[in-house]
């Protein structure tokens, strides 16, 4: 921007911005140009939370500050102009003190990797900030963060922070936290809270000096205060410049191309015309640039309240703050948004006002949205108009959304509005609107309107009026699953008007009459059972290592490093062919694009190096594409530019000439690899053997069920923090790069290997990861190896910050897998043999792909099938390859395993739970299975949690209840589901070492990375218990003292990875033996010293070492014995869901989960391991869809169209116990895993909803009437995963409403 300065506040501190490029963000800015970190950015287009700062702005009419949550990635600099900024870190901080917000994400252990917690915190300040008088209610509290993501936690600990502070919480509801303990009083508990104040915490700065700045006019931005100047501004513009008009910018969050397209930005949020809201008897005027939460409050305080519910449901609360509803429109008329605002308003019969030229055009909203494209025509959309309703009994307005979270960011599938009069089942008159169905813009259903109206309703009209409304709805031929949008349109007409046939025309727009869903987390329970433990502060439930720094956002990850003036930036260009040559790269227009330095490729590889990306036991991946690429996705190229947004940029204007002649087909799926016999060696230590004779077993069997086959899908890791590397060129051929990584040191040998150089040249730093699950192992290496390369190459720093789209496609993510088997069974449900077939996508490089038929088959022998036998084909197709995603290969073999009983249940006709105790092991068959990695007797605690938990989850009283609802329920069926799990995980040798310092600090370094998962804890509990055997007085302090610090591969080599959950237990025995060595060396000083003083403190003890010379650094590899390193995990999980029929939404009512950490090293860290993979195994069950197109490219590649869970996915009951078994000798300090495991238990989710959908579609079966099946037919059927809300409704009948109807016509 030119002309007047740009002066804005963030977090007190004064910015005078001269000149800018209007298209940076506030995010841009904040973190390029300030100190303040928090603001992370997740995904760039609004649909994560990880930006979020405050905005105040001062009003000076009323002279009073407002201020909301926006998303710093969206909004444009410029538009802040006068305003004031607040990040997490501004409302409270190390040095000035933390946020009562910060304190308790702390306490309530709700932050783990803290990634997303900057975010949240600001999401709950917002609505504290904004709650009326009475302050944020439990509801309230809840839904402050609807819309944020967080892949770690499950959302219960976030939930419970965030309830902490509403006026109506039942502070005994509130879960595992480190305020108070096991049987304090309320009035303690409360106590013990840290104290909040609104008066005191509720308040951001508004500096005085901004009072004063007035609208900036440059000649790139200018902000009109009128109609007149932003008529004169158009009408002035050069008629070839591009020129965009802003009011909150999200737009751009869906149109990211938009970015730096423009040469002119007219900010029209501040024109007062265009911000007024009018209400009189003729209805309500909504002026263009109100944001969507005004217009919410307004329509909230007229008779529109159902349109304010809906509203309430685009986007998250910081959208709405930011949005226009005319920026809505608009993007709805030009750009084929999919708009909810455009379909309700057209069933409100809505008109706008539009400035063209110099004149003020009024226009019905059909016709609006039908004229041509208004952005880029200079036209101006003014206002808006909703007419008057009369309040009477017998007008109807209903509003319907479809979407896969209902109130957590999420697009519908469908939304529709109705209004209809109707007197006595006589329809007088009705709007019928439907839109983001797939079509170019929302309709009003005019035909199906027409028929309806003057018609009395019965079945009969209402099933002929969805046949007419069949043909109407139409999705474009791109449009994802076309049926089932057709099948949710007709479903919510039937849901308006059904009620009204069958209840004398009257309606609340809803079908069954069962009582109204719960809340999103109602209630849960977090239940430690508690032993006598002798290692304290080992087993006690001690916060998380720097959780207030994270949720300040003062928490360091790569990203935030401050970079030097010279640092270069990399984008990575990936093909988008599965199998071609590379003829050449150039960009669009053979033009260099701005800011570009140079462009490499596995041609800039050193002579004397190798283009090698990654490595593994089974073999190296390349860095880039040779002459042949190799799958769509796979790196050809580094892009390195003065900025990352320029690189970006870049990236995206890479033309790629690619040749395919002479080549063979792509592999594309498994079945091509098998025909070509395209498989990766499988060695047999990787090869599990057989169990038993299968062709006795079969023969053995009353029942089979042969050659059965189902697919299961892939998933994409959602890490908060995209892959991310900085590499800094040393003297002497050197290189740093700080790599957020799981495996450091597989990081620093490719990078050695990739530049020709010794490994010694190479120093890896990793010191936190914002989130791995498996993605940031093998994966990060190529990101770092290319940083490494680059600034090798070029004498400068180079950092990558992947944007989500290149992430998702370069991913790989989770194996998809094909299964096919035959079973044998008898006639009680014993199955005696079962064979499988396997054909594992693996991708195109071996990753640790060749470990999946190991991980596969160990969970899946958790029951005793009598014998098995299997055939595991691990095939190498022309797709990105799949790598270990958190429980690799174990959650699909344990899902196997649950699909083979509930088939086997299903074709006899048994409750699937009966047949699961029927199999489930006694010690002996265990033994049969996993041989000695059972463990002893005692250690088989399975048989234990799966009574335990029928008892806690009252199982058999709530199946009955089940049964009940069903009965009592036609659009809404329930099915509740047990499943247990046998997880099978392998110690690996870990280094630690463990120094004291003069002052008698420690710093201690480990082979493991701590990723969220709280390693960084528990090693610190292990060294205080450690070093607290010396017996100092006041030893129980130490662990203030213990600072474990970032992994550096030259400081501390063999680190390996963090990987199949034990990395914690075992970099904890490493730091044990580390202690056990330090506690030798100081006895005889201890002792000499007790001698003299008899009591003798840690400070003295240290003093005293340092002056006799005593070494008290002391290192460790621990190496487990092989005996005992591999041991079994189990637990048990019941979930209930209800699924929608007519919508196919799954809502989970209630999960418990057992599960046996053995003496757990720290109960919280523990349970948030539990709660948050159970709710990663939930995404992967039944929601994240990952799928490639026809040449392999990753389809979905944002935050729009992957789904991960929101607070409002998760089990609207959640109740989880960990249990403390006895003695495990081989165990580290007789802990067990708890890290991948629990995300098995997910499975109960998807079984229960099974057991639903089995209920619809015998209900549906009854139904029938001349016509026979058409649609779903038996309970014998595959439920795919993800099970999805269209999948689900598939399954339940996709003609469902439409055969009810015709059973009621045929009497049935
Ligand atoms: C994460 C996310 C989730 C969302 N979810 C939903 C959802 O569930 N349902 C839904 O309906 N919408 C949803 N939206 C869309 C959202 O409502 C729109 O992005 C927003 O309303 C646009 O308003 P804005 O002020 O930010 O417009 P901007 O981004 O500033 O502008 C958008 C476009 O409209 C033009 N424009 C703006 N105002 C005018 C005007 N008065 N006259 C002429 N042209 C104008 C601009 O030039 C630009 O081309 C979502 C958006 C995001 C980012
Ligand atoms: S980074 Fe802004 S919402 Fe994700
Ligand atoms: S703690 Fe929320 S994403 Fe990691």
């Amino acid at each position: 921007m030119e002309g007047k300065d740009l002066e804005f506040a963030v977090n007190g501190e004064r910015f005078k911005v001269n000149s800018v490029d209007p298209s940076t963000t506030l995010l841009d800015f904040l973190r390029l140009n300030t100190p303040f970190k928090s603001v992370k950015l997740g995904c760039g287009e609004g649909g994560c939370g990880a930006c979020l700062v405050m905005l105040s702005k001062y009003d000076p009419e009323s002279d009073q500050v407002k201020e909301h949550s926006i998303n710093s990635c969206l909004t444009l600099l410029c538009s802040v102009n006068g305003c004031s900024i607040t990040t997490s870190e501004g409302l409270g901080n190390t040095k000035k003190g933390f946020h009562p917000i910060h304190s308790r994400f702390a306490g309530f252990h709700a932050s783990q990797c803290g990634f997303c917690t900057p975010g949240m915190c600001i999401s709950l300040y917002s609505a504290l900030s904004n709650s009326s008088g009475g302050g944020l209610t439990v509801s309230e509290a809840e839904k402050s963060i609807a819309g944020n993501l967080c892949r770690c936690t499950g959302y219960r600990p976030i939930v419970d922070a965030c309830k902490s502070f509403a006026a109506d919480v039942d502070i005994e509801d509130l879960g595992l936290n480190s305020f108070w303990k096991k049987g304090d009083s309320k009035e303690a508990m409360l106590k013990s809270l840290p104290p909040y104040n609104p008066k005191e915490h509720l308040v951001t700065t508004f500096p005085e000096f901004l009072k004063n700045v007035h609208n900036g006019l440059g000649y790139r931005w200018t902000t009109p205060c009128s109609v007149t100047e932003l008529r004169t501004i158009m009408e002035s513009a050069n008629a070839g410049d591009s020129l965009k008009l802003v009011v909150g910018n999200t737009g751009t969050g869906y149109y990211k191309d938009d970015e730096g397209r423009f040469d002119r930005y007219v900010d029209i949020s501040r024109v007062p015309e265009m911000l007024t809201i009018k209400r009189d008897e003729n209805g309500i005027e909504i002026g263009a640039s109100v944001t969507i939460s005004n217009v919410i409050d307004a329509l909230k305080e007229s008779n529109f309240k159902k349109m304010a519910a809906h509203m309430e449901k685009i986007g998250n609360r910081s959208i709405r703050n930011s949005a226009s509803i005319g920026g809505n429109l608009v993007m709805a008329q030009s750009r084929k948004f999919p708009s909810d605002i455009a379909t309700l308003l057209l069933a409100a019969d809505a008109s706008v006002h539009v400035l063209n030229g110099g004149k003020i055009e009024k226009a019905k909203l059909h016709e609006f949205l039908d004229s041509p494209p208004m952005v880029d025509s200079r036209r101006v959309l003014l206002k808006v108009e909703i007419p008057a309703w009369t309040d009477d009994a017998e007008l109807l307005f209903e509003t319907y959304r479809a979407a896969p979270r209902s109130i957590g960011n999420a697009l519908p599938y469908v939304s529709a509005a109705f209004f209809a009069r109707v007197s006595h089942q006589m329809v007088d008159e009705c709007l019928l609107a439907f839109g983001s169905y797939g079509g170019d813009r929302s309709i009003r259903a005019t035909e199906v309107e027409r028929f309806l109206t003057g018609k009395s309703l019965s079945y009969r009209v209402l099933h002929e009026a969805m046949g007419l409304l069949r043909g109407i709805i139409a999705p474009g031929k791109d449009t994802s699953h076309p049926e089932y949008r057709k099948a949710l349109a007709v479903g919510f007409l039937f849901e308006f008007f059904y009620p009204l046939i069958d209840n004398n025309g009257r309606s609340n727009g809803h079908v069954d009459p069962t009582e109204s869903l719960l809340p999103f987390l109602s209630s849960s329970q977090q239940v430690v059972e508690s032993d006598e433990f002798h290692f304290q502060p080992v087993g006690e439930a001690v916060v998380k290592v720097g959780a207030a720094l994270q949720a300040s956002g003062e928490a360091v990850f790569v990203d935030d490093i401050p970079t030097l003036p010279d640092c270069l930036h990399g984008a990575f260009i990936y093909s988008t062919e599965p199998l071609a040559k590379i003829k050449s790269i150039s960009f669009s227009g053979n033009l260099t694009p701005t800011g570009v330095f140079a462009v490499l490729t596995f041609k800039d590889v050193p002579i004397q190096g190798q283009n090698i990306g990654s490595k593994t036991v089974f073999g190296p991946g390349p860095l880039f594409a040779d002459e042949l690429t190799r799958c769509a996705g796979q790196r050809i190229a580094l892009v390195v530019a003065d900025t990352q947004k320029h690189a970006d940029r870049a990236a995206k204007l890479a033309v790629v000439e690619y040749d395919t002649n002479n080549l063979e087909e792509p592999i594309l799926t498994v079945e091509d690899a098998v025909k070509r016999s395209s498989f990766f060696d499988v060695h047999p230590m990787f090869y599990p053997e057989p169990v038993g004779d299968v062709l006795e077993g079969m023969q053995e069997a009353d029942r089979k069920i042969l050659l059965a086959e189902f697919r299961l899908g892939s998933q994409y890791f959602f890490y908060m923090e995209p892959q991310t590397a900085l590499a800094l060129p040393d003297e002497d051929n050197c290189v740093k790069v700080f790599s957020s990584s799981q495996a450091p040191e597989y990081v620093h040998s490719v990078i050695a290997t990739c530049l020709g150089i010794p490994e010694h040249n190479v120093r890896v730093i990793t010191r936190r990861v914002g989130g791995g699950f498996g993605g940031k192992a093998i994966k990060s290496m190529p990101v770092a190896t290319a940083c490494a390369l680059a600034a090798h190459k070029l004498h400068r720093p180079v950092k990558i910050y992947l944007n989500r789209k290149t992430d998702m496609i370069m991913a790989g993510g989770r194996h998809p897998m094909k299964v096919t088997y035959n079973v044998g069974f008898g006639s009680d449900g014993k199955v005696t043999a079962l064979e499988l077939t396997m054909l594992i996508d693996a991708g195109t490089e071996p990753d640790v792909s060749p470990i999946l038929p190991r991980n596969i088959m160990g969970p899946l022998r958790k029951y005793d099938w009598g014998a098995l036998s299997f055939d595991v084909k691990v095939c190498k197709t022309n797709l990105p390859s799949r790598t270990a995603m958190r429980a690799p290969g174990e959650v699909q073999g344990s899902y196997i395993a649950e699909a083979i009983i509930e088939n086997v249940a299903s074709s006899l006709q048994m409750e699937a739970d009966e047949v699961r105790k029927i199999n489930l092991h006694s010690y002996d068959s265990l033994r049969k299975f996993y041989k000695h990695i059972s463990g002893e007797a005692e250690d088989y605690t399975l048989p234990l949690l799966w009574d335990k938990l029928e008892i806690s989850s009252e199982f058999e009283k709530r199946g009955e209840m089940v049964k009940e609802f069903n009965m009592r329920n036609v659009w809404r069926k329930r099915g509740i589901s047990r499943v247990p799990i046998v997880h099978q995980v392998m110690q690996r040798p870990t280094p630690g070492r463990v120094s004291i310092l003069g002052d008698g600090s420690v710093v201690v370094e480990v082979g493991g990375i701590e990723i969220g998962q709280g390693l960084w804890t528990k090693v610190k509990q292990m060294v205080a218990y450690g070093l607290g055997l010396t017996k100092c007085t006041g030893s129980d302090e130490l662990i203030e003292r213990i600072r474990v610090v970032q992994a550096d591969t030259l400081g501390l080599i063999q680190g390996g990875f963090t990987a199949g959950s034990t990395t914690s237990e075992n970099s904890c025995e490493a730091v044990r033996l580390c202690c056990v060595t330090l506690v030798e060396r100081l006895k005889p000083t201890m002792d000499q010293m007790m001698e003299k003083s008899g009591s003798v403190t840690w400070y003295m003890l240290i003093q005293q070492a340092y002056a006799q010379s005593v070494n008290l650094s002391a290192s460790a590899l621990f190496t487990p014995e092989f005996s005992s390193m591999e041991y079994l995990n189990y637990g048990v999980g019941v979930s209930e869901v209800e699924v929608d029929i007519i919508t196919g939404k799954t809502e989970i009512l209630r999960s418990d989960i057992i599960y046996d950490c053995g003496k757990s090293l720290n109960p919280a860290v523990d349970l948030g391991q539990v709660e948050g993979a159970f709710v990663q195994g939930i995404g992967f069950f039944m929601m994240e869809e990952y799928t490639t197109d026809e040449k392999g490219l990753v389809v979905q590649q944002g935050t729009w169209d992957y789904k991960i869970p929101t607070v409002d996915t998760i089990p609207k009951q959640f109740y989880v116990e960990i249990v403390n078994t006895g003695h495990h000798k081989n165990r580290v300090l007789s802990s067990k895993a708890s890290g991948e495991p629990p995300l098995l238990l997910a499975a109960s989710v998807h079984c229960a909803t099974r057991s639903a959908i089995s209920e619809a579609r015998k209900q549906s079966l009854s139904w029938n009437c001349n016509d026979g099946n058409r649609d779903v037919s038996g309970t014998d059927f595959e439920l795919p995963v993800p099970a999805t809300m269209p999948v689900v409704k598939g399954l339940c009948g996709l003609y469902s409403v439409e055969k009810y109807l015709e059973g009621k016509i045929c009497g049935k």
